[in-house]
């Protein structure tokens, strides 16, 4: 089973940080999730939330912030003294230090007002990494289906909260091919995973943090997991 590390080491480091991938990249970590959204100059920077205020000090939307703002926003960093000076992160940075044979999931946020073609940003910024080992996801499959017009060879994960009662139906409907499905671990039963196996793609859980509902998942057979707690399984 492949254990994404959700956010990097998210639960030993900032979230989405340089530092918070170097932790997972040292405690041994083969698969990557990030968290990818555009600044008000276009630029695509590593962050979960639409808002400042959570992982780095401030006020406002990302997407209302120009990168050279962000960059002289101090963390707020909850953990050890080791990620006190993070600055806020640009993909371009992290896909350099993520072993580029490891599978990396790189979640696109987007708010439904967006009118940018923020998949063309992300496209020019991944040139560093092989293509193959990239799988792109979003609750907004709105936005899959169109970067994976500008690139049939691309993975495609479709995130969901819920799954919806037909997902075949669902997945014909919107005109995507999935690589993945990526389903709460909420929600999720094993009927449904049998389900996905079944359309033949894989099933990607978010997210896993404790070893009961690791060993659940193990059970239905999912594909993988994602964890903030790399070493708790
Ligand atoms: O991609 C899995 C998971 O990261 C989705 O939810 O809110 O943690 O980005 P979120
Ligand atoms: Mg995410």
């Amino acid at each position: 089973m492949i254990k994404f590390a959700h956010r990097g080491a998210s639960g030993y480091a900032p979230e989405n940080t340089l530092g918070s991938i170097k932790k997972a990249v040292m405690m041994g970590a083969k698969a990557f999730e990030i968290d990818v959204q555009l600044t008000r100059d276009n630029e695509v920077v590593v962050y979960h939330d639409y808002s400042l205020g959570r992982v780095f000090a401030g006020e406002g939307n990302i997407k209302d912030n120009y990168l050279k703002e962000l960059r002289f926003l101090p963390i707020k960093n909850n953990f050890s003294e080791e990620f006190s000076s993070e600055v806020f992160p640009v993909l371009k940075e992290v896909l350099e230090i993520i072993p580029k044979e490891s599978i990396l999931n790189i979640e696109l946020k987007a708010i439904d007002s967006e009118k940018r073609e923020i998949e063309d940003y992300i496209l020019k910024n991944i040139e560093s990494f092989p293509k193959e080992n990239i799988l792109f996801s979003s609750f907004n499959h709105e936005i899959l289906k169109r970067i994976s017009e500008k690139d049939k060879e691309l993975k495609i994960g479709l995130l969901f909260e819920e799954l919806p009662d037909n997902l075949e139906e669902y997945i014909n409907e919107s005109k995507i091919k999935p690589y993945s499905i990526n389903p709460s671990a909420k929600f999720l039963t094993e009927e449904k995973v049998k389900d996905i196996k079944k359309l033949g793609y894989k099933t990607f859980v978010y997210t896993v943090n404790d070893v009961e509902s690791f060993e659940k998942l193990k059970k239905y057979e999912v594909d993988g997991i994602f964890t903030d707690y790399l070493d708790r399984f």
